[in-house]
């Protein structure tokens, strides 16, 4: 490690922002170099030097479709992929996982999120943050915290409370920290309780740093730093991108007017310095993989090229989900005479908009793939992947223009952003009334399927509909696909065909008023540049579909646990639902739901027997689980506590453990759980002068189901309180002290 005693104030304050967009400063004096961060979190995406151009890498599965692959060694060897093609390049940090929480399917960057479950996304974030750290390339763990929502994304404050906060928005990122340790954690651009997550002590110090032990890099979100100074003594080390200067400046003379300490500053430098020494040999051609294991340039084209894809594949097939399939029409007979329809079968929606877009090294099309199958587009899509050229001739399609007003990087992501997002609004009144060309297209779908077996209609959203920077206003798919839904259903009513919808859409969607009208239902995610091979294998049978979704499909928009306060208004969103989240909300209210979260059919079936609970120190759950249907398949157990009898309210079921199998038909297997005090605790706000974790004690309901709402073994437990804690205070004796408490502690 250099000496920090040996660097000027100046020179201390230069390594706390970037060089520019993607390289931090260096200290050429020393021999300190400048480290290079890329873009993730779905494959790497590096600047070619020429603005909004990329070098090509590998487009994976986006973080909602690994969510529901529900496979922790799925998402590490993923990730590992990622980091090689990073190292590759001389990226020494990749700007993923994110593992914000879904509080509504509206949120427009929700495809870029694991789940609405935070056991769910910390243990897929803490294997994505060990696959790129394991091949020497750094992760950023993001955006901490509470940014759910697109819209005023930068200005909006969360009010949540902290029972709230530690036990859904924090404890994914809590999870991942300790599991883990990424090289930095990326704060995010919203407020909490009126301070930006770019100052917010009580976030990036008191909880990162003095309870979870955080030691790495806290880096800002882009243009996420308000006050330099402020952020800086908040506990925010680097900011990103850089300032020319300006804010160095600041920080330098904060330090000579003593209204900062230099001994924050040196702190900060320190944590930036060991980022850049342990970063930098993976820059160094030929790094060792493994011992012994160096890998030369030309064999890492070769992997980025060939093995990613087929990674690739292999990752989008195990994301896939089957949400429906009547009369087990799936998988497909291969001697069925089989219509495609649908214009993603021909350009392949394979990920979202915004900073996560790879120019992926090719893409396969489900077309490709059914090769003697009649096709016909059934709607107008504008194929858009999200860099520059495709932009444009989009936005030249939608009337819209590219605003490049050469005012800085900072500044060219905004008109990006605007420009996307007036692109969405163009595609939102394009799926307003039917134009004539929408009207035609389904003609001729009805006809080119009327003589199929199988009517294969590839559907979902639009990429405006689902990218950074922006929410969607409906959860509905976009007119003129329901249109064509409905023709395509009352086709197979009349000729007998099946219909099968596959889906590309990176969050929930509602279903309503076809659902119920079609044979199955593939949901496909935003699959990455191989998916529509993995949706292939699928529909025939060569791989059997073991995704769960990891976020719960509602009937309706109206039923979302958010909808009354999304998305806040002046300048506030006021998290009322509190803990109830995702499947916690419609749990709580016993309400139906389309696919309950947990939810995916296979093509073989399973039984769960024999659940056993050992009580020592800590809570040992098992049971067996057999494969009693024809085939080899895969199956996510999925372990929920319930605490009925709790001071507090609290959720029916959450999750708190999960295992993925692979059996072939017949096999049986035990599985085991063993669960922690912390499984069965709430965050009590008045234990102590701050609250606690407390183990309330009493009856737990365990359960272990192949959904939340399939729930096959359940039993009872009693647990004693933790004798750590002071005993619990009874609401009346709070309500004589005052509520108080209920607001005080990280304001
Ligand atoms: C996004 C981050 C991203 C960063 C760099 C920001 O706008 O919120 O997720 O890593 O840009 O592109």
């Amino acid at each position: 490690m250099i000496d920090i005693a040996a660097l000027t104030l100046e020179e201390k304050a230069s390594l706390l922002s970037g060089h520019d967009d993607w390289y931090t400063e260096a200290i050429d004096r020393l021999g300190l170099p400048a480290i290079e961060v890329g873009d993730g979190p779905h494959g790497l995406r590096k600047e070619t030097g020429v603005d909004m151009v990329w070098v090509p890498a590998t487009g994976f599965p986006t973080a909602s479709a690994m969510g529901a692959s529900w496979d922790r060694d799925l998402v590490r060897r993923v990730a590992v992929a990622i980091g090689e093609e990073a190292r590759a390049e001389g990226v020494q940090v990749v700007l993923g996982p994110g593992v914000n929480m879904k509080r509504s399917p509206l949120c427009g960057r929700n495809f870029e999120y694991f789940s609405e479950d935070p056991l769910l996304s910390g243990e897929l974030g803490s294997a994505y943050v060990k696959g790129v750290q394991s091949v020497g390339v750094g992760a950023s763990l993001k955006h901490f915290a509470a940014n759910n929502q697109e819209i005023e994304r930068t200005r909006i404050s969360v009010e949540a409370d902290e029972r709230t906060l530690r036990e859904i928005y924090l404890a994914a990122f809590e999870r991942v920290v300790k599991a883990a340790d990424p090289w930095t954690v990326m704060c995010s651009y919203n407020r909490l309780h009126g301070v930006h997550a770019s100052e917010n002590r009580w976030l990036l110090t008191t909880i990162l740093r003095e309870e979870w032990g955080y030691d790495g890099v806290v880096v800002s979100d882009w243009n996420a730093v308000h006050h330099r100074v402020r952020a800086l003594a908040a506990g925010l080390d680097l900011e990103m991108p850089g300032t020319a200067g300006k804010t160095d400046a600041e920080i330098v003379s904060a330090v000579r007017a003593g209204e900062l300490d230099e001994s924050v500053v040196d702190e900060a430098v320190r944590r930036v310095v060991r980022l850049v020494e342990r970063a930098h040999p993976a820059a160094v051609p030929g790094f060792e993989v493994s011992p012994g294991a160096r890998l030369t340039d030309s064999q890492l084209e070769l992997l980025r090229a060939d093995e990613h894809h087929a990674l690739a594949r292999e990752a989008a097939a195990g994301c896939v989900t089957l949400l429906r399939n009547e009369g087990g029409v799936l998988p497909l007979n291969p001697s069925a005479r089989v219509a495609v329809i649908g214009a993603f079968a021909a350009h392949a929606r394979i990920q979202g908009g915004g900073s996560s877009g790879v120019d992926p090294t090719r893409v396969d099309n489900a077309l490709d793939f059914f090769e003697a199958a009649a096709y016909a587009p059934g709607y107008v899509h504008t194929p858009l992947n999200a860099y520059q050229d495709d932009l444009t001739a989009y936005l030249a399609a939608h009337d819209a223009t590219f605003v490049d007003d050469g005012r800085g990087p900072a500044r060219r992501s905004a008109a990006l952003a605007e420009a996307l997002r007036l692109a969405a609004a163009a595609e939102r009144v394009a799926a307003g009334p039917l134009s004539a060309e929408a009207r035609r297209l389904i003609d001729e779908a009805v006809l080119v399927a009327q003589d199929a077996d199988v009517i294969v209609v590839f559907a979902g959203l639009p990429l405006a509909f689902e990218q950074e920077a922006d929410d969607r206003t409906t959860l509905s798919l976009p007119a003129d696909q329901l249109a064509l839904l409905d023709r395509l259903a009352s086709l197979r009513d009349r000729t007998g065909a099946d219909l099968v919808v596959v889906l590309s859409n990176g969050a929930a969607i509602t279903m309503d008023p076809w659902h119920d009208r079609v044979d199955a239902i593939v949901e496909a995610w935003l699959p990455g540049q191989a998916g529509a091979g993995a949706v292939a294998d699928v529909l025939y049978g060569r791989v059997n579909p073991s995704g769960k979704v990891a976020e719960t499909f509602p009937l309706a928009l109206e039923d979302t646990p958010s909808y009354v306060t999304w998305t806040g208004e002046r300048g506030t969103v006021l998290y009322g639902e509190g803990v109830f989240i995702g499947y916690r909300w419609y749990d709580a209210l016993n309400r139906p739901v389309r696919y309950p979260f947990g939810h995916g059919l296979s093509y073989t079936t399973f039984d769960y027997t024999n659940l056993n609970i050992k009580i020592t120190d800590s809570v040992r759950v098992t049971c067996t689980v057999t494969n009693t249907g024809p085939r080899h398949g895969r199956e996510v157990v999925q372990l929920y506590i319930g605490d009925p009898d709790a001071t507090v309210r609290r959720p029916v079921r959450e999750l708190r453990a999960f295992e993925k199998l692979t059996l072939a038909p017949g096999e049986s297997t035990p599985v085991t759980f063993d669960l922690t005090p912390r499984d069965f605790a709430y965050w009590d706000i008045a234990a102590g002068p701050h609250g606690a974790w407390r183990l309330e004690g009493g009856e737990f309901v365990i359960e272990i189901g192949a959904s939340s709402r399939d729930i096959r073994l359940q039993t009872t437990i009693t647990l004693p309180d933790d004798p750590t804690l002071p005993p619990i205070i009874p609401d009346e004796k709070l309500l004589e002290l005052g509520g108080s408490r209920f607001t005080q502690g990280h304001r």
